[in-house]
């Protein structure tokens, strides 16, 4: 076989699906991996997409059978094991060879190993990769931090793999460097606020008006066709359909509640407060996943603490309504997070074209992202999205439904965590006096920090005494 026009380095579930679409697309792909059993049964099934794949079990077989300049794809957990493996490959490596790091990699680690390999003559590509299996191996969204002449390298190949949303391929070179990581790190933080949101709704349906998980999903089923159409509402119809093959029940009922996490959704919280922005939404969904995981205290905390009782009469309409809402919010506040970082880090990223990559192909495509990508399309860097026509108007329309939902939760005792931060956010940012007036005069009066006056310009203090 010809020399390959990339490695993949990594067959676990995303690495093989990303070497068998590249194979797929008619290029030639050398391919190995750290446990070499696990090499010949994934090119066995690979069925006739195999004459596209060369199997190689050295690194330095496999890096022997890439055309130069090379192209590697590390598919690896992320963290030290990418440390690990740029060393490993570095010394068989020329100056101009590509390693890119399709994992989901902390921005921080891929600023530093970008400065690093490119002193020494490397490129350096940070690829956020999203849609799961499925997308990986039929086309995902991919979030590109690298030097224009990488990406010029790797486009023909990243374009051919992406989802698409009618011609348009799903990927795109965002900035330099940490910019795609980053990217994606806030794809994941949007993504958590929305997972969190819908079950928030499927909470107040299930403890609030009884409903069975089998009815629950097929409201959903029926939003998917709606202004709420969405991979993620989609997926959580399918999960609450599912039935338990063994006892008949379905499937959601049986699994534990305790959230898993990775850390991608807190490196959104704790990069927004370092860039001195608050997701609030967000954050409310990394926490509510924390507190999913003491199961212990809340079981005995079931048993003492008091609330109303947990009775609510649904209106669907106003719940649809509300998750729209929520989810617009959401977004903008993953938005803005971007827009601090882009500013901090001198990215210049283009929030309307990371909209439109968006649209397919990752976890949080939704019909509303195709409406966010044009309000940001052409946008100036310090609009902000929720005050564009067409987004404020979505949002007149549909938080009312918001604040019932959210009301009505309260008064029923049921937790709404990031519907009502999101609300929270809404409600403070149309308020054109606010009241940090009386927190500037408490730490004047406690700390003589001072305060500026509407009257008059200048730094002043109160007289308290
Ligand atoms: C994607 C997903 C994917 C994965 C994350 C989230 O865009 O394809 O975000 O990257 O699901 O790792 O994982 P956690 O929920 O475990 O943090």
């Amino acid at each position: 076989m010809q020399q390959a026009d990339i490695g993949v380095y990594g067959l676990g579930t995303m690495g093989s699906a990303l070497a068998l679409n590249l194979a797929e697309q008619g290029f030639h792909v050398a391919v190995t991996n750290r446990e070499v059993d696990w090499i010949a049964p994934f090119v066995t099934e690979a069925g006739p997409l195999a004459a596209n794949l060369a199997p190689y079990e050295t690194l330095k077989a496999f890096v022997a059978g890439l055309a130069v300049p090379r192209v590697i794809l590390f598919m690896i957990p992320a963290g030290a094991p990418v440390d690990m493996m740029i060393k490993a490959v570095r010394p068989l490596l020329e100056q101009g060879d590509m390693i890119i790091d399709g994992g989901n990699a902390n921005f921080n680690d891929t600023r530093r190993r970008s400065a690093d390999l490119d002193a020494a003559g490397f490129e350096f590509i940070g690829m956020g990769v999203s849609g799961g299996e499925d997308g990986a191996r039929h086309g995902p969204s991919m979030m590109v931090g690298s030097s224009e002449t990488a990406w010029a390298r790797l486009r023909p190949m990243a374009q051919a793999i992406a989802a698409k949303f009618g011609s348009d391929p799903c990927v795109a070179r965002v900035g330099p460097d940490g910019a795609g990581h980053f990217v994606k790190t806030v794809h994941n933080g949007i993504e958590y606020a929305d997972m969190q949101m819908i079950s928030e709704v499927y909470g107040l349906l299930r403890d609030g008006a009884n409903w069975d998980a089998a009815r629950i999903g097929r409201l959903f089923g029926g939003w998917n066709n709606g202004p709420l159409a969405s991979f993620l509402i989609e997926a959580s119809a399918d999960v609450l359909n599912a039935v338990d093959a063994l006892t008949g029940t379905p499937l959601v009922d049986l699994i534990v509640d305790a959230a898993g996490q990775k850390g991608t959704g807190r490196w959104t919280v704790i990069e927004a407060l370092k860039l001195g922005q608050s997701a609030s939404a967000i954050e409310a969904a990394v926490g509510a996943r924390a507190w999913s995981s003491v199961r212990d205290v809340r079981a005995d905390a079931a048993g003492i603490l008091t609330g109303p009782p947990a009775d609510l009469a649904p209106d669907t309409q106003q719940m649809e309504q509300a998750l729209l809402a929520g989810r617009i919010l959401g977004h903008a506040q993953g938005f803005d997070v971007l827009r601090a970082a882009s500013q901090e880090y001198g990215w210049s990223l283009d929030l309307g074209r990371i909209a439109e990559i968006w649209r397919a192909g990752c976890i949080i495509r939704s019909s509303l992202l195709d409406d966010l990508a044009a309000a940001l399309k052409g946008a100036q860097p310090q609009d902000q999205m929720i005050l564009s026509p067409a987004i404020a108007a979505l949002l007149n329309a549909n938080v009312p439904g918001l604040r019932r939902v959210v009301g009505a939760a309260v008064q029923a005792g049921l937790p709404v965590p990031a519907l009502s931060a999101s609300l929270a956010w809404y409600d403070s940012i149309r308020q054109a006096r606010g009241t940090a007036n009386l927190i500037q005069g408490q730490r004047d009066y406690f700390g003589e920090h001072g305060f500026a006056r509407l009257d008059k310009p200048g730094k002043f203090h109160g007289d308290f005494s």
